[in-house]
């Protein structure tokens, strides 16, 4: 980790579109730092698939990034973060940091009840990472996990407020509302555009948004290594704006909609890198 240097980018590591959620949550908390977001869409879902494969895709992609001399690779994903993440953290020549850590922090440092709820994609829940997070940190709680694998799909509809929305909600939610559980971990990269449809239907939980967490461990990891990105007088931190490169493995016509849909900065152009160039890698 020799030549990391403050003026480098942050490489930003997602499935597809959703991890344009955590982007956002750091532009916001870190608007001079330059980014370079790799959205595998070609391959998407990943939250379906196999832990091999999840783990062949994960490092093609963050090898990638490592040519841009990113100085840390966040992995914006949750499935990732569950199934790659302390590999690529050894494999890695940057520090590497995922979503799955600070969502957990956060959740026991706010429960009340010491009942906690976690949702994600099935390939997330099945592999128990935040209920292991969450243990680390305290032992005594009690979670209560649940797949919800429609609601990828429901929010890439843009369907926040439908009668089907609130449905499905209810069919993932219910058991675990009974169970009296007080906050809920929002363990993928799609479900913070659901937060007001939870709200309405469950006012009384606290929803725990991973990608707002990342953004501060992120800020706080770069400070900590003194990797801030410095203004042009080396004052600290930068003070003018930082610049997005958004690259994807597949462009449709329908990904500049998502982008709109994830991305809450001004409209950044998307570029197109085939899956084969980074398997050469
Ligand atoms: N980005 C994924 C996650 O946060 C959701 C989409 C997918 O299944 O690839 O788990």
């Amino acid at each position: 980790m020799n030549n990391l240097k403050p003026s480098s980018p942050i490489g930003v590591f997602d499935s597809g579109m959703g991890g344009l959620t955590v982007l956002s949550e750091l532009v916001s908390a870190l608007p001079g730092e330059d980014f370079v977001y790799l959205g595998d869409t070609a391959r998407v879902p990943y939250g379906s698939r196999s832990p091999a494969t999840i783990l062949r895709y994960s490092r093609e992609v963050s090898h990638h990034l490592l040519q841009f001399n990113i100085k840390m690779l966040v992995i914006a994903c949750n499935t990732v973060s569950a199934h790659a993440e302390s590999i690529l953290r050894e494999e890695l020549t940057c520090p590497v940091v995922g979503v799955i850590h600070p969502g957990a922090r956060a959740v026991v440092s706010q429960s009340q009840s010491g009942r906690i709820g976690v949702i994600g994609t099935r390939s997330t829940i099945k592999s128990g990472a935040y209920e292991r997070e969450i243990r680390k940190l305290n032992g005594d709680l009690s979670i209560f996990s649940r797949a919800c694998p429609l609601l990828v799909p429901v929010v890439e509809e843009g369907w926040m407020d439908k009668k089907l929305t609130r449905q499905v909600l209810e069919e993932y939610l219910s058991e675990m509302v009974r169970e009296e559980v007080d906050s809920l971990v929002l363990g993928c990269t799609h479900y913070p555009l659901l937060k007001k449809a939870i709200r309405d239907q469950y006012p009384e939980l606290k929803l725990i948004d991973s990608s707002v967490e990342t953004a501060r461990a992120v800020a706080q990891e770069l400070k900590t290594r003194s990797l801030l990105k410095q203004g042009p007088d080396s004052s600290n931190p930068a003070t003018s704006k930082g610049s997005v490169r958004i690259l994807l493995t597949d462009v449709t016509d329908h990904i500049e909609s998502l982008e709109r849909l994830f991305f809450r900065h001004p409209f950044q152009s998307l570029e197109e890198v085939h899956v084969e160039e980074i398997r050469e890698v």
